[in-house]
């Protein structure tokens, strides 16, 4: 396989999801790989389907130089045979993730929480910044970005030709 494809889920898709699209976007064009690993984002929910990222989530990432062109989008079975990895926010979302992975025949896609890629972080969910404040959202930027890192190192692992 030459190309690896990842998206990344949280409830409404505006806010922790499309974040972490646009940080591990960057990450890959820094590392010059934007033409074989692809990152997307989705909810679980259908609450912001079509909807920009909250304005929240756009000024924290223009804060930390992160641009993300994305509209909110519901998770569908099919992105169980579309994407290679999906990485979700929390246990809710990953257990809603396993119960529709079920229903499908792609078996192979692997679901993760986020965290887990994370040293220390493993469990933990990426705490949802909906009803909090910029203090909020920075620390979900500072919890993606170490996390995506240590995704990053694990794909390195896995699949080390794509990084040659
Ligand atoms: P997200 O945050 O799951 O990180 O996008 C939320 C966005 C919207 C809602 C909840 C969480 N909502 O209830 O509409």
């Amino acid at each position: 396989r030459d190309q690896l494809s990842i998206t990344m889920v949280c409830l409404g898709n505006i806010c922790r999801s499309p974040l972490a699209e646009g940080i591990f976007n960057a990450k890959i064009k820094g590392l010059g790989l934007e033409k074989k690993i692809k990152s997307d984002s989705a909810g679980t929910s259908d609450f912001h389907i079509g909807e920009l990222p909250d304005e929240r989530t756009i000024r924290c990432a223009t804060k930390n130089k992160i641009t993300i062109h994305h509209r909110g989008r519901q998770v569908h079975r099919t992105d169980f045979r579309e994407f290679n990895y999906i990485l979700a926010m929390d246990e809710q979302n990953l257990k809603n993730l396993i119960q529709l992975k079920e229903k499908t025949p792609y078996q192979n896609t692997n679901v993760h929480l986020m965290r887990n890629f994370a040293a220390g972080g493993t469990g933990l969910p990426v705490p949802d910044p909906y009803y909090g404040g910029e203090k909020e959202f920075e620390e979900v930027y500072q919890i993606l970005d170490e996390a995506l890192d240590g995704f990053l190192s694990h794909l390195k692992g896995e699949h080390p030709h794509l990084f040659e």
